[in-house]
């Protein structure tokens, strides 16, 4: 046996007992046990990979499709097994096809299941601090419990802004833009994603007439940026490279569907991982994240679907996705759809389950 064969094409959530206690991972994909081996490896050349727990009740996924890059863990390779993307089977559209479709409040929000929700940024309150204007999109008293994310247009005398003890990632949404981070300048076109260490400040000018609109999320979850009357002189020079555009040679696939992570680990962001998603017209499989994310609709139509209702989404639109939720994105569109997303903790966008 030279391959190990795929006992599943999605990861095993697991929950791992005590700190240090040993597990026996299945590399051979034959165990009836999985993720665990049961002995079937017996003359087949594998051996079971040894995980200790790193903590009392650590929640880990493990690979059970077995053609992971980080065993034993789940690294969303799963994705890769087929040519398309794993939708929504015929009877699950058919037993969702009488899903109340719910409308947004008067403040452009409509609330799912598990306290997942979909909001137009536009319909929410705007105030103005620093010369910039300020839309709260997530926050903690929407049921973030790891991030928010804020909707921010600087006007023309706008100050620096920072954010005490957190990771910021910015995103301009739309224009070409000087992004000046504690005293570097970085010049940008649209769909642009940026990193700001903590401590450090930033400030965003518009290069043309078009006004300029940055999605900032912050992790851990806190209050809305601060001006400032002078940029701070701090830039950690250990992480020069804060700003990453599009780039086709920079595409994860995913079967019909790609992915490009724009800041994550690679940048030095240590809590949050910023990308962007392209997926056709289609209807994933309803599944699950270990992350809580915020996902910002950049172009196409559709709904976000949960266990019991759905909402659509159109370019412009921010979900709220809480950790663990079941949900499933649609796309309706013929040309596709393609999204920002920003999660926490920092990983793969392409780990499900
Ligand atoms: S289950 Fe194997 S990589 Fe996800």
């Amino acid at each position: 046996m030279s391959t190990p064969h795929i006992a599943a094409k999605k990861p095993c959530l697991v929950t791992l007992k005590r700190k240090g206690k040993a597990y026996f991972w299945c590399q051979c994909g034959l165990s009836k046990s999985q993720p665990f081996c049961d002995g079937s490896h017996n003359g087949t050349g594998f051996e079971p990979l040894i995980y200790k727990a790193q903590k009392d009740g650590e929640e880990v996924l493990f690979c059970a499709c077995k053609q992971t890059k980080n065993p034993p863990f789940c690294d969303g390779s799963h994705n890769a097994l087929d040519d398309s993307y794993e939708e929504a089977s015929p009877e699950d559209i058919a037993a969702s096809a009488s899903l109340p479709i719910i409308p947004p409040d008067e403040k452009g929000k409509a609330v799912l299941d598990g306290g997942c929700y979909v909001v137009t940024p536009t319909k929410t309150t705007a105030h103005h601090v620093g010369g910039w204007q300020i839309r709260p999109v997530i926050a903690g008293r929407d049921g973030a419990r790891f991030l928010s994310q804020f909707l921010l247009q600087p006007g023309p005398d706008a100050q620096a802004l920072t954010v005490e003890g957190s990771e910021m990632v910015l995103f301009l949404n739309q224009g070409s833009a000087h992004i000046t981070i504690g005293g570097k300048i970085f010049k940008a076109g649209p769909q642009t994603g940026f990193y700001v260490r903590p401590g450090e400040g930033f400030h965003a000018r518009s290069l043309s007439d078009t006004p300029i609109e940055l999605s900032c999320v912050i992790c851990p979850t806190g209050p809305e940026p601060t001006p400032l009357d002078t940029m701070p002189d701090i830039f950690d020079d250990r992480i020069p490279q804060r700003m990453m555009a599009m780039d086709p040679a920079k595409r994860q696939t995913m079967a019909d569907r790609f992915y490009q992570v724009l800041v994550g680990e690679d940048m030095g962001s240590k809590q949050v991982t910023q990308f962007i998603g392209e997926i056709p017209r289609s209807r994933a499989a309803a599944h699950r994240h270990l992350y809580e994310e915020a996902i910002t609709i950049l172009s196409g139509e559709g709904f976000m679907w949960t266990e019991n209702a759905r909402a659509a989404v159109k370019p412009g639109d921010v979900i709220f996705l809480p950790k663990k939720q079941l949900h499933s994105l649609e796309c309706t569109s013929e040309s596709g759809m393609r999204l920002m997303g920003a999660f926490y903790p920092a990983g793969s966008p392409a780990i499900n389950y």
